[in-house]
């Protein structure tokens, strides 16, 4: 089988070699890109005046037969080719002939992949972006159908302070909204041309690397060859980025499945975005949430696969690199998986309400604002702190909430309680009470969610 490096060969390769280095299996899903990339690179090369007009006018033809091909499935991706680009150059020279060999003309695979993985990451990272305003648009609808709706608040998994439950589901918003901006700070950075870098040192030939920039959408070329084929960052910080969305949505996900337990109750998840057990009848399990969760060990793996094989890597390219695209390409794959059914899910939850509130009654929600009454009434937070310390185990004895407590049982601990303690700490004063600025009230949620929309305007 030819080569298009056969030159300097005198044997033909092994099998196991070709088996071995090929990258085609995975690297055809960049195809679009290396054609791109190709017809941006010959327009150049006929602007210079180093190939004919008619030359390009072949190539760039023979390269869109090869696109239609590859995408009515009638192109043969073979293991020999060893990788897209090869794959693609072989099959142009089927197509136009001798003209095709003018293609690689001041430029070397390694600039190449370059610039193919980099603009498969960057097209991949503005899915992703989209799929998290999806979410985000979801959050915000829940957060404004459920905005006054009162749940536990935790730390540590104990029952803390109530919250809204909009409250808790704009935290998550507030999330998304840093990898929204993260994937927006990576696109800045990944905006440079790495093709024209040729092999590693630059080539012999005039180019204008600024013109093919502009062709392919990237505002400046990148200034050093060398860095050109070596740089991998952009794949381990869209890795990095991913795993950090990951890592938000497994939280997400486990806060789902604690919330569908019969000790929680707190939401139902909608049939269809649920599954049955294949022997317990009455089973219906949140394997959405469980697996989105669990997908995040292989989102981290990718990272640190890709971190690893760069690691003590001497400029420039080394072949090791090639080892830079199934990882990445496995995160992006889930990661927009993930997102997508993940909205889809939340979208259909209903909330037990009534459940809820009556869920409310025990551990204590309230005892924050019963040392808060106090020490605005002028005792020190900490001799309220311990007050309200007694009353607690005081109730927890008589199996009490401090709601039940008689004024008369308030006096036993301080006789700075007056008769406006009852009404100061129900459910819903500490709640709207919670009015400093960030805080749970139903004013600051309010406020979260005038400024989410502006934020989802501007997408
Ligand atoms: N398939 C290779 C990769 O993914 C393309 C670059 C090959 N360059 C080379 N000099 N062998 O990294």
């Amino acid at each position: 089988m030819k080569k298009l490096w056969e030159g300097r060969f005198n044997k033909e390769t092994n099998k196991l070699l070709e088996k071995f280095n090929a990258s085609i299996t995975f690297d055809k899903r960049m195809y679009e890109e290396d054609i791109t990339g190709s017809i941006a690179h010959s327009r150049m090369l006929a602007k210079q005046g180093i190939i004919g007009k008619d030359e390009q006018e072949q190539i760039e033809k023979g390269l869109l037969q090869i696109k239609s091909e590859i995408e009515n499935g009638t192109f043969e991706f073979k293991i020999e080719d060893e990788d897209i680009h090869m794959s693609i150059e072989k099959r142009l020279t089927e197509i136009i002939g001798a003209v095709a060999g003018k293609l690689h003309t001041a430029r070397s695979r390694n600039d190449q992949v370059a610039l193919d993985v980099r603009m498969y990451v960057r097209k991949e990272a503005k899915e992703i972006k989209k799929l998290l305003f999806h979410l985000e648009h979801t959050l915000l609808e829940l957060s404004e159908k459920y905005k006054t709706t009162i749940i536990p608040g935790y730390t540590h998994l104990q029952r803390a302070q109530p919250i809204l439950f909009s409250h808790h589901l704009m935290a998550y918003f507030q999330m998304f909204k840093r990898d929204i901006s993260r994937i927006d700070d990576f696109l800045v950075r990944i905006d440079e041309l790495p093709l024209g870098a040729g092999a590693l040192a630059g080539t012999t030939f005039n180019l204008d690397r600024h013109f093919v920039a502009e062709q392919l959408g990237f505002s400046k070329p990148t200034e050093n060859s060398l860095d050109s084929v070596s740089d991998r960052d952009f794949i381990i910080e869209l890795a990095m980025i991913i795993s950090v969305i990951s890592m938000h949505l497994s939280r997400f996900s486990e806060e789902v499945i604690i919330w569908c337990t019969s000790e929680f109750s707190f939401i139902q998840l909608d049939d269809s975005f649920a599954t049955g057990s294949s022997i317990m009848p009455q089973k219906k399990n949140p394997d959405i949430a469980e697996l989105v969760r669990g997908k995040t060990g292989r989102i981290y793996g990718n990272l640190m696969g890709i971190l690893t094989t760069m690691k003590a890597l001497p400029l420039a390219y080394n072949k090791d690199m090639q080892e830079d695209k199934e990882g990445i390409f496995d995160s992006i794959d889930n990661i927009k998986l993930s997102i997508e059914i993940f909205y889809s899910m939340l979208a259909t939850i209903s909330v037990n309400e009534e459940k809820i509130l009556k869920s409310m009654r025990a551990g204590f929600l309230n005892a924050t604002d019963v040392a808060d009454y106090l020490a605005k009434h002028n005792v020190p937070f900490r001799q309220a702190h311990k007050i309200v310390g007694e009353i607690v185990s005081y109730c927890e004895n008589k199996n009490i909430a401090i709601d039940d407590m008689s004024l008369d049982e308030f006096h036993n601990f301080s006789k700075v309680f007056g008769d406006d303690i009852l009404s100061e700490i129900t459910i819903e004063n500490c709640v709207n009470k919670r009015n400093s600025f960030g805080g749970t009230s139903v004013k600051n949620v309010e406020m979260q969610i005038e400024n989410a929309k502006k934020f989802l305007d501007v997408e």
